[in-house]
């Protein structure tokens, strides 16, 4: 098959990650990175050997030798992006969370469907080595736990993520990772939310950067996440996973780059897989990508879509309004 040609939009931190796979594919060629700054742009550009950069969104629906773009903006764009990337016939590898609401969410859902294109979401979790061999191990998971407290950006890095208006909401910006995993190994619907919460680790955020939630799945298991900007408290996390059940629990450790297999009479815990990834940050984003290309392709591949990006924003606000309210909520359906 003829390489597929990507324009990466976004030439940020993650967008740069996805230019350098893209890049280092057999089945995609970099054509293009744009950024609202072009100076951005035209630096992944010459680092990654990009045909050209641009700060205009509208030179890559005028390039018939673009196939697919990767959205990796400021998350308020992805909805306008993502429409006009559908509109234009291309497929997409779309950033998390999915947009800022779930009506946009649905708006995407719809473009996409309409114009027959395909829509992978980021999450890079579920591509790693170690979540595959963990669903594998425990296909059918009672009790799951999601334990993914993290660094707070520093000064002047990543600082629009504290502006709700651009990124949805700190918490629930990085919440749906772990809402998204928990789905992902349980293999089950989330119905019921209850948690406690608030500005917990950094007072001025003025917003809500910590959360201690319980999840209650159509199959009846459970899940506890907690999940945050705990580092003031020392608190800081390797984004672990849990899925256990009677005689089996697997721990996925390390932001997915380790994996441990605990039966009971078997001691110590057997760990099976090391991502030979070296940065966490990547873990998981190159498989992320072959699985666009695949499905793309027509081949057999499991990716998250649009429903899997709407329904972890939707988990993670009802996670937000428990927060806010004190009382469980149940999950509407969409
Ligand atoms: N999957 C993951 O693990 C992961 C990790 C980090 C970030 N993200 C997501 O990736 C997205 C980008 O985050 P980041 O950390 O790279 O942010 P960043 O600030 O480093 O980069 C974002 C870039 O987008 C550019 N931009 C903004 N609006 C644009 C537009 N309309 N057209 C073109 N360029 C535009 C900005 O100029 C900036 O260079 C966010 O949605 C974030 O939630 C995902």
């Amino acid at each position: 098959m003829t390489p597929l040609g990507f324009a990466v939009i976004g030439s940020g931190f993650q967008g740069r990650i996805h230019a350098e796979n893209v890049a280092a594919s057999t089945r995609a060629d970099l054509i293009a990175c744009i950024d609202v700054d072009g100076a951005r742009a035209e630096a992944l550009a010459a680092d990654t050997g990009a045909a050209w950069a641009s700060a205009s969104v509208d030179d890559v629906w005028a390039d018939p030798a673009i196939d697919a773009v990767v959205i990796a903006t400021t998350t308020h764009t992805h909805h306008d992006l993502a429409l006009q990337a559908a509109a234009h016939g291309r497929h997409m590898l779309l950033e998390k969370p999915m947009a800022v609401s779930v009506d946009e969410c649905r708006e995407i859902e719809a473009g996409a469907e309409a114009a027959g294109v395909i829509v992978v979401l980021g999450y890079k979790f579920r591509f790693t080595a170690a979540a595959r061999a963990a669903k594998e191990a425990v296909p059918d998971p009672r009790i799951l736990v999601a334990h993914t407290l993290y660094d707070p950006a520093p000064p002047g890095a990543g600082g629009w993520v504290n502006d709700r208006t651009l990124s949805g909401g700190r918490l629930v910006s990085s919440l749906v990772h772990a809402v998204d995993m928990l789905r992902f190994l349980s293999g089950a619907e989330v119905v019921r939310v209850f948690a406690e919460g608030g500005l917990v680790a950094e007072p001025s955020l003025g917003e809500p950067d910590t959360t201690v939630a319980t999840l209650l799945f159509d199959n009846g298991a459970i899940a506890a996440i907690i999940h945050g900007t705990a580092a003031a408290s020392g608190l800081v996390s390797t984004w672990s996973f849990q899925a256990a059940r009677s005689g089996i629990n697997a721990t996925i450790h390390d932001h997915g780059r380790r994996l441990s297999l605990h039966r009971p009479g078997a001691e110590p815990a057997h760990t099976l897989v090391v991502d030979p990834s070296t940065d966490p940050f990547r873990a998981g984003t190159m498989p992320l990508l072959e699985g666009l290309v695949a499905a793309i392709a027509g081949e057999a591949a499991e990716v998250p879509g649009s429903r899997d990006g709407m329904l972890s924003l939707l988990v993670s606000r009802c996670v937000e309004e428990a927060m806010t309210t004190g009382q469980p909520v149940m999950v509407p359906s969409v």
